[in-house]
């Protein structure tokens, strides 16, 4: 057991964080518990959980608005990556974690706290994340992490809090296991174990049915300065609105749902439902957008250390030095990634109408079969004759 006299816990108001209060002030001997909860854009009252959280035992409950470093620092680069792990999951939980252990860090410090806490349990990826950040940010402190060492069943965790003036979760609950911000909607557990199983409709909440979508499609344009989306249908908008309505108009025709198979830190595999519309649609719109722009051997390099960027972001090192590196070559390529993309949205498909890049490397004059094409067509017999020499070489000797 690691120990600590003043203590700053990542705070969500949920149980588990609830019973880690009393349970580090009561059975881990900490003197002082002082709770920190971000809004992340997750549409909880907050004045109800600093309260809930001072009821549990904490001396301080600290709330901060941290939406717009969420989206700033943290899902632009993710956007201008293209970061989507194992292909598919643009990380919308992975990136709040560091976020929030750097702040968990920066009230430490401030207060002179030795050490923080987390309530994630033993077989996630938000343990590695929190870990693994504030051992990046702040080696010198200890990491207190209760539910990862107290055994106790859900069962327990209710009854320990309710010993504790912590009141049980009113409702049975929902089954799921669910973590909410800005970027979208994770959802984990309950029957979603059974992978064979389709998801249940209560699984979902951010994403209308693809089916009950309107049978009217909509044209979206998405405009982008140097990699990073700034237009929406023409308007300019601040980065966490042009998310909101990103979402919303995805969402309302059934765009971005996730339903993978994907592989834990610790090695499991686990079902994890997503619903990330803003994010898959405005990396989408990215990725088009940069094979307009992009040079063919940037881009394939580029594609290569972006799944070795989400992953890095996913694994939880985020504040590593590889990550670093890999961020002043992605930058490097973004200063070009200038233009608009336009996609059509009906019924769960996103499907691309056009894209435009003034000073992108599309050339309607080498491309054309029309009369105006200025590429040199006999230039490409010589081409071809060194291109082939080897594999003529080869064929002759083995013929
Ligand atoms: N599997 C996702 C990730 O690792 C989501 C985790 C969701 N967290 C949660 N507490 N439900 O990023």
């Amino acid at each position: 057991m690691v120990r600590a006299r003043r203590v700053v816990l990542a705070y969500s108001g949920g149980v588990d964080t609830s019973v880690c209060i009393p349970y580090l002030l009561q059975e881990w001997g900490v003197e002082d518990v002082v709770a920190f909860a971000a809004d992340l854009g997750q549409g909880d009252e907050l004045e109800p959980i600093r309260q809930k959280a001072l009821r549990a035992g904490a001396s301080q409950a600290l709330v901060e608005d941290l939406v717009e470093p969420l989206m700033k620092e943290f899902a632009l680069p993710a956007i201008r990556a293209n970061g989507l792990y194992q292909g598919r999951y643009p990380l919308s939980t992975a990136l709040a974690r560091p976020l929030i252990a750097r702040h968990l860090v920066k009230v430490a410090r401030e207060l002179g706290a030795d050490g923080v806490a987390h309530g994630c349990t033993g077989k996630g990826n938000d343990q590695v994340r929190f870990d693994l950040a504030i051992a990046a940010l702040a080696p010198d402190l200890a990491i207190l992490t209760p539910a990862r060492e107290w055994g106790m069943s859900r069962e327990d965790t209710i009854a320990y809090g309710e010993r504790h003036g912590i009141p049980a979760p009113v409702s049975k609950g929902s089954p799921y296991s669910i973590d909410l911000n800005l970027l979208g909607r994770s959802i984990e557990a309950g029957p979603l174990e059974d992978p064979w199983l389709e998801p249940p409709a209560d699984v979902y909440d951010l994403i209308c049915r693809p089916e009950a979508a309107p049978d009217e499609a909509v044209v979206v344009e998405i405009g982008f300065a140097h990699g990073n989306p700034v237009t929406l249908n023409g308007h300019p908008l601040d980065p966490v609105t042009l998310m909101r309505q990103a979402n919303v108009l995805a969402g309302a025709h059934g765009y971005g749902r996730i339903d993978m198979i994907e592989d834990r830190v610790v090695g499991i595999k686990s079902r994890e439902i997503y619903e990330t519309p803003g994010m898959l649609l405005l990396i989408r719109a990215h990725q088009e957008l940069e094979s307009i722009c992009l040079a063919a051997d940037v881009m394939a390099t580029k594609r290569q250390l972006e799944q070795r960027w989400a992953e890095l972001v996913y694994q939880g090192l985020w504040f590593g030095p590889l990550k670093q590196a890999l961020d002043g070559f992605l930058d490097a390529t973004q200063k070009e990634v200038n233009g608009r993309v336009r996609f059509r949205l009906y019924k769960g498909s996103c499907t691309v109408m056009g894209r435009e890049a003034a000073n992108g490397l599309y050339d309607m004059d080498l491309a054309t079969y029309g009369r105006e094409d200025q590429f040199d067509h006999r230039a490409a017999a010589g081409f071809i004759y060194i291109w082939g020499l080897a594999t003529r070489l080869w064929a002759n000797r083995h013929r």
